[in-house]
């Protein structure tokens, strides 16, 4: 657990523990409530749905899954999209690794060093963010390659992709790369200006698929709905879940039509992928986004949060309401957490020693709320 308290209620940027103390919540349930905990609005969606029907599966469609997938197909940044629900990212991520080879007929997987893609085997095996994910379970799936993340710089990443193409595996055997836009779980890192355009036309030349995980940055988390639009790149298939439905569980693997075509039916499946009252809940979240601008304020409020935090001197970095503060270690890091606890607010780590501090509130963020962070943060440095 991030912490040792109980919660009885959300509301907003805040949770509400046993004994009735409010926290200021910069955790999200890790990058979930973007919404702000119990949105009216996610609420009523749920309760009235909830009345109506609750479960078909693949018996047959229902209006809200139909109605949702319209409509998120009509927001991805890929022309001609199709999708498949599921309910969590990790399964998103699974299902994208089977499609790939699928479609392909290609059996390798390039991802980055650092990333984080899920807990299920396929997931597993190419998430490195942390070797502790991984003890105890090998072997993982093969035909996975990692190469480092671009960091500071590309060139690193760029030279160790053509060295892999040299030694370890030529780049017709290659189904797809896999990258989160903005690293997550391995330290809030934002690459620098043109890795996913110049790993997208390394993509093309290769006839290799592009695979954007955006379960942790999708929704407005970063100042876009999604954030491989801040750089202008069309990935072949987006994987999205967490906040898609304000803490329903839920996941979308989004992808141009003729590469999710390439299932035929049976081919890949699942029991309550696409539930209806889930997509209400993520209809009624696409709903808030837009009406309460939230994306706009996540930009608006992220760019304030991070510059409040480097006129305080602290190490931080991000995008949009996707921040992270280096501290010196992981026991720096832990003794920070602790104070800010004792002054009612929640944040949590990330990054491969657990130094970082990983600042992820909800988008519903208000002037307000950003002064009282920063306030009781001076305090706690
Ligand atoms: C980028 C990314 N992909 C996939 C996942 C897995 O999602 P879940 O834990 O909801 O299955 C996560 C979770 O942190 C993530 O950050």
């Amino acid at each position: 657990m991030a912490t040792p308290l109980a919660f009885v209620a959300g509301e907003g940027a805040e949770l509400i523990a046993t004994d009735g103390t409010r926290y200021l919540d910069f955790v999200s349930g890790f990058g979930v409530t973007n919404t702000g905990h119990c949105h009216p609005r996610v609420v009523e969606a749920i309760r009235d749905q909830a009345a109506q029907l609750l479960h078909v599966s693949t018996v047959g469609a229902t209006q809200a899954a139909s109605a949702y997938a319209e409509r998120l197909c009509a927001l991805v940044p890929i022309a001609d999209a199709k999708l498949f629900l599921a309910n969590s990212g990790t399964e998103v991520v699974e299902a994208a690794l089977k499609l790939v080879r699928y479609a392909s007929g290609r059996p390798a997987v390039i991802a980055f060093g650092g990333g984080f893609h899920g807990r299920t085997l396929g997931s597993l095996s190419i998430s490195t963010s942390k070797a502790g994910f991984r003890a105890g379970y090998e072997p993982l799936p093969g035909g996975v390659y990692t190469v480092p993340y671009p960091r500071d710089e590309l060139e690193p990443t760029f030279a160790a992709l053509e060295q892999l193409f040299r030694e370890q595996v030529v780049p017709r055997r290659v189904a797809a790369m896999i990258v989160e836009p903005v690293l997550g779980e391995g330290g809030y890192v934002v690459p620098p200006d043109g890795f996913l355009p110049r790993l997208r036309s390394l993509c093309n030349e290769h006839e290799i698929l592009l695979v954007a995980d955006e379960v942790q940055s999708g929704f407005g988390r970063t100042g876009r709905l999604f954030a491989c639009e801040h750089s202008g790149v069309e990935p072949d298939l987006i994987t999205l879940g967490k906040g898609i439905a304000s803490g329903l569980p839920m996941g979308a693997l989004v992808g141009c039509a003729e590469l999710l075509d390439a299932w035929p039916p049976g081919a890949h499946g699942t029991t309550f992928g696409g539930n209806p009252v889930c997509c209400a809940a993520a209809a009624a979240t696409l709903d808030v986004l837009e009406e309460e601008r939230l994306v706009e304020n996540a930009a608006r409020r992220g760019t304030e949060l991070l510059e409040g935090l480097l006129r305080l001197g602290a190490k931080a970095h991000g995008r949009g309401l996707m921040i992270g503060v280096d501290l010196a270690s992981a026991e720096a890091a832990t003794e920070v957490r602790e104070r800010l606890l004792e002054r009612h607010v929640i944040v949590s780590a990330c990054g491969p020693e657990s130094r970082t501090l990983r600042l992820s509130p909800p988008l519903v963020l208000d002037g307000g709320h950003v002064a009282r962070f920063l306030e009781v943060f001076a305090t706690c440095m």
